[in-house]
């Protein structure tokens, strides 16, 4: 790929910012956001930094109608020192071609595109919000804009960056949440686009959910969409099971997604020696696991909500009552480890700021 140089095209005015301690998930954007384009006969080329304003794309562009697109989400976080720091960056952008692969979307330049975030990113950097569990989501995307209505990957794209500063995704923070298992709807199949970040897994995902949210559930628990008996996720996170003392995520199969926080949850356990084992788990195994007294910590890991830990998990009609309902020991030490590492409090064995 040829080397690009980033157009820079900055706002004469700039938005107010808002109060940093009243910051909900991904509803105020910054000034400025980052596009490419890309054609088959031009590659990715154009890169600039300009206002962030809407899109004019012809409503006969792929992206309305078939759905082919990716998307990655990572964070700037600010240190008490005034650092803007990220978190595995390279991680996100060798998962975008892997997602850009599935999808038929021509891969990116993964360096060129972290040189764009970080450049992006250091003109935004006073949108980095200060208070206490906040940072400025990044969320890079690509969508088909070709205009034309066969079923084909699309001949034109656009790769975009946008930025939000945010506070908790869920707005129970590290307190527990109720889970349901869903044994309806799945979210991934074997061989279908589970591994992939891609809009239509997380457009899949919204029934399920909205069923069970008037129950005061937060989030189903996915289980395989082959016998629905293995379970995959929960919500929009990797999952992981503490069992007699042992820590257990359903081993990456084609359908779970490959998270970052997941790979950094196996990495900081065994550093740890805590055992941890990637395998399958069914509900079944889990079911027991609660009736024998050894199911003794259950959460969520994901960039968004970081750790979010499971206080009950309702399966048919029996309510696993998980920890008493608490945040658990391991839950907790990993959401304080990995939000450590990510604000600059807490050394980094891994080097994985960037
Ligand atoms: C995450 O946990 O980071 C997610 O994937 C949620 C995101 C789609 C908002």
């Amino acid at each position: 790929m040829e080397e690009q140089s980033i157009q820079m095209n900055l706002c004469s005015t700039r938005k107010e910012k808002p109060d940093s301690d009243q910051l909900e998930f991904g509803k105020i954007f910054t000034d400025h956001m980052f596009i490419m384009d890309y054609s088959d006969e031009k590659g990715w080329h154009d890169a600039r930094i300009t206002p962030y304003e809407p899109l004019r794309l012809d409503p006969s562009a792929m992206i309305f109608h078939y759905g082919q697109s990716v998307f990655e989400g990572l964070k700037a976080y600010l240190t008490s020192e005034g650092k803007v720091q990220l978190f595995r960056p390279e991680k996100n952008m060798q998962r975008l071609n892997r997602s850009n692969n599935r999808l038929c979307i021509p891969p990116i330049d993964e360096e060129f595109a972290l040189q764009a975030i970080k450049q992006l990113v250091a003109v935004e950097k006073d949108w980095i919000p200060r208070a206490e569990g906040t940072s400025l989501y990044i969320r890079p995307f690509i969508i088909s804009t070709e205009p034309y209505l066969g079923v084909a990957p699309s001949s034109h794209y656009q790769f975009i960056v946008i930025l939000s500063p945010v506070g908790a995704y869920y707005k129970e923070g590290i307190n527990p949440v109720k889970i349901a298992v869903e044994n309806q709807y799945v979210r991934a199949v074997l061989g279908g686009t589970g591994e992939a970040k891609t809009g239509g897994n997380y457009a899949s995902s919204l029934k399920a959910q909205e069923m069970v949210a008037d129950q005061g559930f937060a989030q189903v628990l996915w289980l395989d969409g082959v016998e629905k008996k293995y379970i995959e996720e929960v919500g929009s996170m990797n999952v992981f099971f503490k069992i007699n003392g042992e820590v257990v995520t359903p081993a990456l199969n084609g359908s779970i997604l490959e998270g970052v926080t997941r790979n950094s949850v196996i990495k900081l356990l065994k550093h740890w020696n805590v055992p941890i084992v990637e395998r399958k788990i069914s509900m079944e195994e889990l079911a027991k696991a609660n009736k024998d007294g050894t199911l003794e910590e259950a959460f969520g890991a994901g960039t968004a909500a970081v750790i979010s830990p499971i206080g009950q998990l309702t399966w048919n009609d029996e309510d696993f009552v998980i920890n008493h309902g608490k945040t658990g020991k391991i839950a907790k030490r990993l959401y304080d480890t990995l939000t450590g590492i990510q604000y600059g409090k807490e050394s980094d064995p891994f080097d994985w700021i960037v």
